[in-house]
């Protein structure tokens, strides 16, 4: 079949299987100039195969040497329709984990569901024994409880409608956006979804079973951004949701001190991702902040990411992390001489010049590759077996 994109909104509805491939195979070679780094020998990945996590699993096995298991929620392919890159990405990184003698598999079911945990609980028994290290870097817009309740997660502020520039993607206009505030239940059900509560669940299931080492450690992502985009992220639904995972973090470390167990929270940097592309008013600061960061070399993008979470902030024995015990990796996007400038275009930034203040290029780059599109040494002329 030849498969060309199909945007939908903010989604593309297909994926080039050699062009994943080609996105899982840059993100292996950067790991491999970088060299190997000391960590964890056996890793589980809870969201493992696209955005932060498929990072974080790469560079836990190339960088690191680990074994991984990993979980996900992908689509498989039918015989009109392309798999969802998740699925086309972790087909290939087992490939290539296997040929470099890792144990790599992936459990792709729901992660909020008992049975998906027993299954992995399972499976970490009989391939693994125990686990060094559990990423937890879920981005889901659902969840449905053991009752057969489903939540639903919502992107909105609290309170009272936000207001601001916003980049059409479609008529690729500067225009304005607003967001209506979030009702009670919205509130709760998206901390339902993308709080702490399941990583906990997680968590508690491995220690009861004795499958985390000792001294092990779990990492969950989340985000904080600038001030201007605090009503629909810091400080709206989802926002809430991440204070939540950092409470469950301080939790955690309380009830299995005796174990050892290390929880932390990780705030990553602004990225182009299936998650961050369907946040309303957030694109436009991405694609400032891109630009900025690019003339200042100071980019990254997940892999790079990762890998410095890995080598720089988890360290030889001493975990980097700032006074209220999050690991930043953000810190490069919050230097505030990378702000004043981003803010400093946002004011300016305006349908006529936007290609002159924002990575216009960078941003679609970014989102075609998530897909398996766009890269120059793939053709996509050719046919492709999905
Ligand atoms: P993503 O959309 O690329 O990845 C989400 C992963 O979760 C995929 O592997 C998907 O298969 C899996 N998943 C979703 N629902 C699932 C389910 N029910 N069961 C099993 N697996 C499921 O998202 P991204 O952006 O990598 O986000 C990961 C984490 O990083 C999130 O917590 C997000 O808030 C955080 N983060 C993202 C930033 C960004 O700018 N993209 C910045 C900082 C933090």
């Amino acid at each position: 079949m030849i498969v060309e994109p199909r945007i939908k909104g903010f989604i593309c509805t297909t994926a080039h299987p050699l062009g994943c491939s080609e996105n899982v195979d840059r993100q292996i070679a950067y790991v491999k100039e970088k060299g190997s780094c000391r960590g964890p020998k056996k890793v589980l990945v809870i969201g493992s195969s696209t955005g932060y996590g498929l990072a974080s699993r790469i560079m836990a096995t190339f960088g690191c040497g680990a074994d991984t298991l990993g979980v996900m929620y992908e689509r498989e392919a039918t015989e009109k329709r392309t798999a969802s890159p998740g699925w086309y990405n972790t087909i290939h990184f087992e490939k290539k984990a296997h040929a470099a003698g890792f144990y790599a598999k992936t459990i792709n079911k729901d992660a909020f569901l008992k049975e998906t945990k027993k299954e992995v609980f399972a499976e970490i028994e009989q391939s693994l024994g125990k686990i060094d290290m559990v990423i937890y870097s879920l981005a889901a817009p659902r969840r449905t409880t053991s009752d057969g309740q489903v939540f639903q997660s919502v992107l909105k502020p609290l309170n009272e409608k936000f207001t601001e520039k916003s980049w059409n993607l479609t008529t690729n206009e500067i225009t304005e956006a607003t967001i209506e505030p979030a009702t009670p239940q919205e509130l709760l059900e998206t901390v339902k979804v993308m709080g702490g509560e399941d990583w906990q669940d997680w968590i508690d299931g491995l220690l009861e079973r004795k499958l985390l080492n000792e001294n092990a450690m779990t990492i969950a992502y989340s985000y904080i951004g600038p001030e201007l985009t605090y009503p629909v992220y810091y400080n709206g639904t989802i926002g809430m949701a991440k204070k939540q995972l950092q409470e469950t973090a301080e939790s955690l470390n309380k009830r299995h001190e005796t174990s050892g167990l290390q929880a932390y929270i990780s705030v990553n940097k602004a990225l182009v991702t299936q998650a961050s592309s369907a946040i309303p008013i957030v694109p436009l600061y991405f694609a400032l902040l891109y630009k900025v960061m690019k003339e200042k070399t100071l980019h990254e993008g997940c892999i790079e990411q990762a890998e410095r979470l890995f080598r720089e902030k988890l360290g030889e024995n001493q975990v980097v992390t700032d006074e209220e015990r999050r690991i930043r990796v953000d810190d490069l996007e919050m230097r505030p001489d990378v702000q004043e400038e981003t803010m400093r275009r946002w004011n300016l930034v305006n349908t006529d010049n936007l290609e002159e203040y924002a990575d216009v290029k960078g941003y679609w780059d970014d989102f075609y590759h998530m897909f398996g599109f766009g890269f120059d040494n793939i053709n996509y002329e050719e046919d492709v077996e999905i």
